[in-house]
């Protein structure tokens, strides 16, 4: 079952949430700096145990890595890169379903079984959610059959272009 809500993931108490962070995995603004700030330092000191132990290069964009969630209401966050917009010639249209594929291959593996996605890249990214939305929409569909412990995606979009943009995307088929 896929949905699309209007609102902030840091209040959304799906068992992962998706976060669209930047290679570091240190936070940053946007999505990233409110799940940062709703989680607690407990998420960027197991954010840094990550990056020394297992991604001392930082996280390629289209991966995904699983923490804790530190005090949100969630049971993981999935950490993700997505393309910035002005890196590929086409925007990164392989590495924005990539992401939503990792995200969704992770949710799998640590057995949630409900995932939260913000508009991942249509921020401080660069991209449009009218053109985000059908590839993060389809991407989401095709990872469906390899996670089939994840029962429920949504989709949280904290404006209203972004909203728009998802719902349209989910009616489309
Ligand atoms: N809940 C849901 N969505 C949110 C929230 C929130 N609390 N806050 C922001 N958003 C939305 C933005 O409105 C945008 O539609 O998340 C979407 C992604 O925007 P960004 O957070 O800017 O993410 P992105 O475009 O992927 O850029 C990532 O921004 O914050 C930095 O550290 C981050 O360097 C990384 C870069």
């Amino acid at each position: 079952m896929i949905d699309v809500v209007r609102g902030d993931i840091t209040a959304i108490s799906a068992d992962a949430i998706v976060n669209a962070a930047q290679s570091s995995l240190l936070g940053g603004g946007g999505v990233d700096g409110a799940i940062h700030a709703a989680a607690g330092p407990s998420l960027v000191a197991e954010c840094h145990e990550v990056r020394r132990r297992d991604l001392p290069d930082g996280l390629p964009p289209g991966e995904a890595v699983v923490t804790g969630a530190g005090d949100l209401p969630a049971r993981f966050v999935i950490h993700t890169v997505g393309p910035k917009f002005w890196e590929y010639s086409d925007g990164g249209v392989h590495v924005l379903a990539r992401s939503h594929a990792s995200s969704m291959a992770a949710a799998h593996a640590v057995g949630a079984t409900s995932v939260a996605f913000p508009a991942i890249s249509c921020g401080v990214y660069g991209w449009d959610p009218v053109n985000a939305a059908p590839i993060a929409m389809r991407a989401v569909r095709e990872s469906l059959p390899q996670a089939p412990g994840v029962r429920a995606v949504t989709f949280v979009l904290f404006n209203d272009e972004a909203f728009d943009a998802f719902r349209q995307a989910l009616d489309g088929g």
